[in-house]
Protein backbone atom coordinates (compact mmCIF):
# COMPACT_ATOMS: atom_id res chain seq x y z
CA UNK A 1 0.00 0.00 0.00
CA UNK A 2 1.19 3.48 -1.16
CA UNK A 3 2.07 5.95 2.14
CA UNK A 4 -0.25 8.84 1.98
CA UNK A 5 1.83 11.51 0.76
CA UNK A 6 2.60 9.24 -2.56
CA UNK A 7 -0.77 8.67 -2.82
CA UNK A 8 -1.26 11.97 -2.67
CA UNK A 9 0.80 12.81 -5.43
CA UNK A 10 -0.70 10.63 -7.54
CA UNK A 11 -3.82 11.34 -7.22
CA UNK A 12 -2.47 14.65 -7.92
CA UNK A 13 -1.26 13.46 -11.30
CA UNK A 14 -4.32 12.25 -12.37
CA UNK A 15 -6.61 14.79 -12.09
CA UNK A 16 -8.42 16.46 -15.42
CA UNK A 17 -7.82 20.17 -14.82
CA UNK A 18 -9.85 21.01 -17.97
CA UNK A 19 -11.76 24.37 -17.38
CA UNK A 20 -11.53 26.94 -14.57
CA UNK A 21 -13.98 25.40 -11.93
CA UNK A 22 -12.34 22.15 -12.12
CA UNK A 23 -9.25 24.23 -11.22
CA UNK A 24 -10.96 26.00 -8.38
CA UNK A 25 -12.11 22.51 -7.39
CA UNK A 26 -8.98 21.10 -7.11
CA UNK A 27 -6.83 23.67 -5.04
CA UNK A 28 -9.75 23.76 -2.56
CA UNK A 29 -9.96 19.97 -2.91
CA UNK A 30 -5.70 19.85 -2.16
CA UNK A 31 -4.83 23.18 -1.03
CA UNK A 32 -8.21 24.77 0.88
CA UNK A 33 -7.27 25.82 4.01
CA UNK A 34 -9.72 23.73 5.95
CA UNK A 35 -9.74 20.42 5.23
CA UNK A 36 -7.60 20.06 2.09
CA UNK A 37 -5.81 17.07 1.72
CA UNK A 38 -2.45 18.58 1.32
CA UNK A 39 -3.23 21.18 4.15
CA UNK A 40 -4.42 18.01 6.25
CA UNK A 41 -1.31 16.25 5.77
CA UNK A 42 0.96 19.43 6.99
CA UNK A 43 -1.09 19.37 10.08
CA UNK A 44 -0.45 15.61 10.40
CA UNK A 45 3.07 16.07 10.91
CA UNK A 46 2.27 16.72 14.81
CA UNK A 47 2.04 12.63 14.84
CA UNK A 48 5.02 11.49 13.33
CA UNK A 49 8.29 10.89 15.27
CA UNK A 50 10.24 13.71 16.00
CA UNK A 51 13.27 11.74 14.30
CA UNK A 52 11.57 11.87 10.94
CA UNK A 53 9.63 14.67 11.09
CA UNK A 54 12.26 17.00 8.94
CA UNK A 55 12.08 14.39 6.13
CA UNK A 56 8.52 14.32 6.31
CA UNK A 57 8.37 17.93 6.29
CA UNK A 58 10.11 18.12 2.90
CA UNK A 59 8.21 15.64 1.16
CA UNK A 60 4.89 17.71 2.09
CA UNK A 61 6.20 20.46 0.40
CA UNK A 62 7.76 19.40 -2.35
CA UNK A 63 3.99 17.81 -2.75
CA UNK A 64 2.43 21.21 -2.21
CA UNK A 65 4.66 22.64 -4.95
CA UNK A 66 3.78 19.87 -7.37
CA UNK A 67 0.13 20.73 -6.88
CA UNK A 68 0.52 24.48 -7.40
CA UNK A 69 2.53 23.81 -10.47
CA UNK A 70 -0.04 21.79 -11.58
CA UNK A 71 -3.01 24.90 -10.94
CA UNK A 72 -0.50 27.45 -12.96
CA UNK A 73 0.13 25.31 -15.67
CA UNK A 74 -3.82 24.49 -16.31
CA UNK A 75 -4.44 28.58 -15.78
CA UNK A 76 -2.26 29.32 -18.53
CA UNK A 77 -3.67 26.49 -21.01
CA UNK A 78 -7.02 28.31 -20.30
CA UNK A 79 -5.29 31.49 -20.88
CA UNK A 80 -4.87 30.49 -24.56
CA UNK A 81 -1.59 30.50 -24.37
CA UNK A 82 1.21 27.84 -23.41
CA UNK A 83 3.95 30.43 -23.87
CA UNK A 84 5.58 32.06 -21.30
CA UNK A 85 5.96 36.13 -21.29
CA UNK A 86 9.46 35.74 -22.21
CA UNK A 87 8.31 33.49 -25.04
CA UNK A 88 7.80 34.23 -28.89
CA UNK A 89 4.92 32.87 -31.35
CA UNK A 90 6.21 32.98 -34.40
CA UNK A 91 3.30 31.65 -35.98
CA UNK A 92 0.91 34.65 -34.80
CA UNK A 93 1.15 36.79 -38.00
CA UNK A 94 3.23 40.21 -37.92
CA UNK A 95 2.31 43.25 -36.76
CA UNK A 96 1.38 45.75 -40.20
CA UNK A 97 4.27 48.45 -39.85
CA UNK A 98 3.82 51.23 -42.07
CA UNK A 99 6.58 52.33 -44.08
CA UNK A 100 6.28 55.53 -45.94
CA UNK A 101 7.12 56.79 -49.84
CA UNK A 102 8.30 58.98 -52.28
CA UNK A 103 5.60 61.62 -53.04
CA UNK A 104 4.39 61.41 -56.39
CA UNK A 105 5.88 64.74 -57.00
CA UNK A 106 8.91 63.77 -56.02
CA UNK A 107 9.11 60.49 -58.22
CA UNK A 108 8.07 62.43 -61.32
CA UNK A 109 10.71 64.60 -60.59
CA UNK A 110 13.14 61.89 -60.33
CA UNK A 111 11.99 59.96 -63.58
CA UNK A 112 12.49 63.12 -65.55
CA UNK A 113 16.10 63.84 -64.09
CA UNK A 114 16.97 60.62 -64.60
CA UNK A 115 16.04 60.77 -68.47
CA UNK A 116 18.04 64.08 -68.72
CA UNK A 117 20.85 62.67 -66.79
CA UNK A 118 20.92 60.08 -69.27
CA UNK A 119 21.44 63.01 -71.96
CA UNK A 120 24.34 64.30 -70.06
CA UNK A 121 22.66 67.52 -68.45
CA UNK A 122 23.99 67.98 -64.82
CA UNK A 123 21.15 69.09 -62.08
CA UNK A 124 21.72 72.63 -60.61
CA UNK A 125 19.59 74.45 -57.81
CA UNK A 126 18.68 78.21 -56.60
CA UNK A 127 16.81 80.56 -54.42
CA UNK A 128 13.03 80.90 -54.00
CA UNK A 129 13.34 84.13 -53.49
CA UNK A 130 14.68 86.10 -56.24
CA UNK A 131 14.98 89.60 -57.82
CA UNK A 132 13.83 90.97 -60.19
CA UNK A 133 16.71 91.39 -62.47
CA UNK A 134 16.92 87.94 -62.47
CA UNK A 135 13.51 86.61 -62.89
CA UNK A 136 12.50 89.44 -65.50
CA UNK A 137 15.13 91.90 -66.48
CA UNK A 138 18.22 89.54 -67.91
CA UNK A 139 15.74 87.11 -69.27
CA UNK A 140 14.58 90.27 -71.40
CA UNK A 141 11.23 91.27 -69.73
CA UNK A 142 11.41 94.88 -70.67
CA UNK A 143 10.33 96.89 -67.25
CA UNK A 144 6.33 97.70 -67.74
CA UNK A 145 6.27 95.08 -70.77
CA UNK A 146 3.11 93.27 -70.34
CA UNK A 147 4.63 89.94 -70.57
CA UNK A 148 5.28 90.84 -67.27
CA UNK A 149 1.74 90.48 -65.94
CA UNK A 150 1.76 86.59 -67.34
CA UNK A 151 3.09 85.48 -64.48
CA UNK A 152 0.87 86.61 -61.50
CA UNK A 153 3.72 87.39 -59.12
CA UNK A 154 3.71 87.21 -55.47
CA UNK A 155 6.15 90.31 -54.65
CA UNK A 156 8.10 90.76 -51.35
CA UNK A 157 8.65 94.11 -51.92
CA UNK A 158 6.98 96.60 -54.41
CA UNK A 159 8.64 96.06 -57.85
CA UNK A 160 11.01 99.08 -59.26
CA UNK A 161 10.69 101.86 -59.61
CA UNK A 162 9.12 101.94 -55.75
CA UNK A 163 10.95 99.23 -54.41
CA UNK A 164 13.26 96.21 -55.14
CA UNK A 165 11.20 94.16 -56.75
CA UNK A 166 12.07 91.04 -54.26
CA UNK A 167 9.94 88.15 -55.05
CA UNK A 168 8.83 84.48 -55.01
CA UNK A 169 10.28 83.27 -58.61
CA UNK A 170 7.52 82.56 -60.61
CA UNK A 171 9.55 80.77 -62.82
CA UNK A 172 12.80 78.63 -62.62
CA UNK A 173 14.02 80.46 -65.54
CA UNK A 174 16.02 83.04 -63.68
CA UNK A 175 18.69 80.03 -62.80
CA UNK A 176 18.90 80.29 -66.84
CA UNK A 177 20.81 83.41 -65.87
CA UNK A 178 22.51 82.79 -62.53
CA UNK A 179 24.25 79.39 -64.49
CA UNK A 180 25.82 81.51 -67.78
CA UNK A 181 26.29 84.53 -64.84
CA UNK A 182 29.20 81.84 -63.57
CA UNK A 183 30.77 79.71 -66.16
CA UNK A 184 31.48 79.72 -69.77
CA UNK A 185 29.70 77.78 -72.71
CA UNK A 186 29.25 74.74 -73.48
CA UNK A 187 25.84 74.86 -70.73
CA UNK A 188 23.79 71.66 -70.36
CA UNK A 189 21.74 71.66 -66.82
CA UNK A 190 18.35 70.90 -65.78
CA UNK A 191 17.09 72.73 -62.46
CA UNK A 192 14.22 71.26 -60.54
CA UNK A 193 12.79 73.43 -58.25
CA UNK A 194 9.37 75.26 -56.26
CA UNK A 195 8.09 78.09 -57.97
CA UNK A 196 4.77 80.39 -56.96
CA UNK A 197 1.97 82.52 -58.61
CA UNK A 198 -0.74 84.29 -57.57
CA UNK A 199 -3.21 81.78 -59.50
CA UNK A 200 -6.88 80.97 -59.95
CA UNK A 201 -6.71 77.66 -58.12
CA UNK A 202 -8.44 75.59 -60.19
CA UNK A 203 -8.34 71.36 -61.23
CA UNK A 204 -5.08 72.12 -62.92
CA UNK A 205 -3.60 75.44 -61.40
CA UNK A 206 -2.36 76.16 -57.68
CA UNK A 207 -0.41 78.42 -56.27
CA UNK A 208 2.84 76.90 -55.41
CA UNK A 209 4.35 73.93 -58.05
CA UNK A 210 7.42 72.80 -59.16
CA UNK A 211 9.20 72.95 -62.47
CA UNK A 212 12.32 71.43 -64.02
CA UNK A 213 13.73 73.80 -65.91
CA UNK A 214 16.53 72.99 -68.90
CA UNK A 215 19.42 74.94 -70.61
CA UNK A 216 21.47 73.81 -73.94
CA UNK A 217 24.09 76.26 -75.19
CA UNK A 218 26.42 75.40 -77.40
CA UNK A 219 28.00 75.99 -81.02
CA UNK A 220 25.49 74.63 -83.85
CA UNK A 221 22.44 73.91 -81.69
CA UNK A 222 18.92 74.06 -83.28
CA UNK A 223 15.20 73.74 -83.28
CA UNK A 224 15.53 70.35 -84.21
CA UNK A 225 17.60 69.48 -81.23
CA UNK A 226 14.79 71.09 -79.42
CA UNK A 227 12.10 69.25 -80.86
CA UNK A 228 14.14 66.04 -80.68
CA UNK A 229 14.69 66.29 -77.14
CA UNK A 230 11.51 67.25 -76.21
CA UNK A 231 10.05 64.19 -78.13
CA UNK A 232 12.49 61.72 -77.06
CA UNK A 233 11.78 63.03 -73.58
CA UNK A 234 7.66 62.57 -73.89
CA UNK A 235 8.12 59.00 -75.10
CA UNK A 236 10.00 58.11 -72.00
CA UNK A 237 8.29 59.52 -69.64
CA UNK A 238 4.86 59.21 -71.10
CA UNK A 239 5.63 55.79 -73.04
CA UNK A 240 6.08 55.90 -77.24
CA UNK A 241 2.30 55.90 -77.84
CA UNK A 242 1.86 59.54 -76.09
CA UNK A 243 0.40 62.33 -78.18
CA UNK A 244 2.29 65.27 -77.72
CA UNK A 245 2.15 68.42 -80.27
CA UNK A 246 3.78 71.58 -80.61
CA UNK A 247 2.15 75.27 -80.24
CA UNK A 248 3.58 78.37 -81.17
CA UNK A 249 4.06 80.52 -78.43
CA UNK A 250 5.43 83.70 -76.59
CA UNK A 251 8.03 84.06 -74.34
CA UNK A 252 10.23 87.02 -73.96
CA UNK A 253 13.43 84.90 -73.27
CA UNK A 254 13.17 82.72 -76.48
CA UNK A 255 12.76 83.27 -80.17
CA UNK A 256 11.34 81.61 -81.46
CA UNK A 257 8.72 80.04 -78.49
CA UNK A 258 6.60 76.90 -78.22
CA UNK A 259 4.48 75.60 -75.95
CA UNK A 260 4.20 71.50 -75.69
CA UNK A 261 0.68 69.85 -74.92
CA UNK A 262 -0.35 66.14 -74.21
CA UNK A 263 -2.87 64.76 -75.02
CA UNK A 264 -5.26 64.04 -71.59
CA UNK A 265 -7.96 61.83 -72.06
CA UNK A 266 -10.54 62.30 -69.69
CA UNK A 267 -13.83 60.26 -70.48
CA UNK A 268 -15.61 62.47 -67.86
CA UNK A 269 -14.29 65.68 -69.26
CA UNK A 270 -15.89 65.25 -72.66
CA UNK A 271 -13.46 62.30 -73.48
CA UNK A 272 -10.25 64.77 -73.18
CA UNK A 273 -8.25 68.47 -73.47
CA UNK A 274 -4.95 69.06 -74.56
CA UNK A 275 -2.88 69.86 -71.68
CA UNK A 276 -0.03 72.42 -71.42
CA UNK A 277 3.17 70.75 -69.97
CA UNK A 278 5.63 73.29 -70.78
CA UNK A 279 7.07 76.50 -72.43
CA UNK A 280 9.79 76.05 -74.87
CA UNK A 281 12.03 77.87 -77.35
CA UNK A 282 15.36 79.12 -78.75
CA UNK A 283 17.66 81.46 -76.13
CA UNK A 284 17.08 85.27 -77.46
CA UNK A 285 19.98 86.69 -78.19
CA UNK A 286 19.30 89.81 -75.96
CA UNK A 287 19.75 86.90 -72.87
CA UNK A 288 22.98 85.46 -73.88
CA UNK A 289 24.34 89.48 -74.61
CA UNK A 290 23.30 89.81 -70.88
CA UNK A 291 25.27 87.16 -69.76
CA UNK A 292 28.38 87.61 -72.15
CA UNK A 293 27.79 84.83 -73.94
CA UNK A 294 28.33 85.83 -77.91
CA UNK A 295 25.17 84.99 -79.71
CA UNK A 296 26.96 85.17 -82.98
CA UNK A 297 29.41 81.84 -82.08
CA UNK A 298 26.56 80.03 -79.24
CA UNK A 299 22.79 79.51 -79.90
CA UNK A 300 20.84 76.76 -77.71
CA UNK A 301 17.61 76.11 -76.34
CA UNK A 302 15.51 76.42 -72.93
CA UNK A 303 12.77 74.95 -72.00
CA UNK A 304 10.70 74.74 -68.55
CA UNK A 305 8.02 71.83 -67.37
CA UNK A 306 5.83 71.79 -64.89
CA UNK A 307 6.26 68.52 -62.92
CA UNK A 308 2.84 68.43 -61.05
CA UNK A 309 0.91 68.17 -64.34
CA UNK A 310 3.42 65.64 -65.65
CA UNK A 311 2.51 63.71 -62.70
CA UNK A 312 -1.19 63.82 -63.44
CA UNK A 313 -1.23 63.24 -67.03
CA UNK A 314 1.25 59.63 -65.75
CA UNK A 315 -1.03 58.51 -62.67
CA UNK A 316 -4.53 59.41 -63.90
CA UNK A 317 -4.81 62.20 -61.25
CA UNK A 318 -7.66 64.49 -62.38
CA UNK A 319 -7.22 67.45 -59.87
CA UNK A 320 -3.60 69.13 -59.49
CA UNK A 321 -5.04 69.60 -55.42
CA UNK A 322 -5.13 65.94 -54.44
CA UNK A 323 -0.90 66.76 -54.51
CA UNK A 324 -0.85 69.35 -51.33
CA UNK A 325 -3.56 67.81 -49.07
CA UNK A 326 -1.33 64.80 -48.32
CA UNK A 327 -3.82 62.55 -47.29
CA UNK A 328 -2.54 59.49 -46.57
CA UNK A 329 -5.21 57.02 -48.60
CA UNK A 330 -4.44 59.79 -51.64
CA UNK A 331 -0.41 59.02 -51.05
CA UNK A 332 -0.88 55.38 -50.06
CA UNK A 333 -1.82 54.81 -53.88
CA UNK A 334 2.13 55.82 -55.11
N1 LIG B 1 9.41 80.02 -67.57
C1 LIG B 1 8.25 79.78 -68.40
C2 LIG B 1 7.01 79.73 -67.52
O1 LIG B 1 7.12 79.45 -66.40
C3 LIG B 1 8.36 78.48 -69.12
C4 LIG B 1 9.47 78.49 -70.12
C5 LIG B 1 9.20 78.88 -71.42
C6 LIG B 1 10.74 78.17 -69.76
C7 LIG B 1 10.20 78.91 -72.36
C8 LIG B 1 11.75 78.18 -70.69
C9 LIG B 1 11.47 78.55 -72.00
O2 LIG B 1 12.99 77.86 -70.42
O3 LIG B 1 12.47 78.58 -72.91
O4 LIG B 1 5.94 79.97 -68.02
Amino acid sequence: MLDPIDKARSDIEAETLDSEEQVESFRIKYLGRKSGIVTDLFAAIRNVDQSDRKAYGQRINALKRFAEQRIEQARSTLSGSTYGDDQVDATLPGRHVPTGSLHPITQTAEAIKRIFRQLGYSIEEGPEIEDDYHNFTALNFPTNHPARDMQDTLFLEAPPPLGTGVLLRTHTSPLQIRIMESGDPPFRVIVPGRVYRNEAISYKSYCLFHQIEGLCIDEGVTFADLKETLRLFARQIFGSDVRMRFRPSFFPFTEPSAEVDIWWSDESREGGQWLEILGCGMVDPNVLEAVNVDPERYTGFAFGMGIERIAMLRHGIKDIRLLYENDVRFLDQF
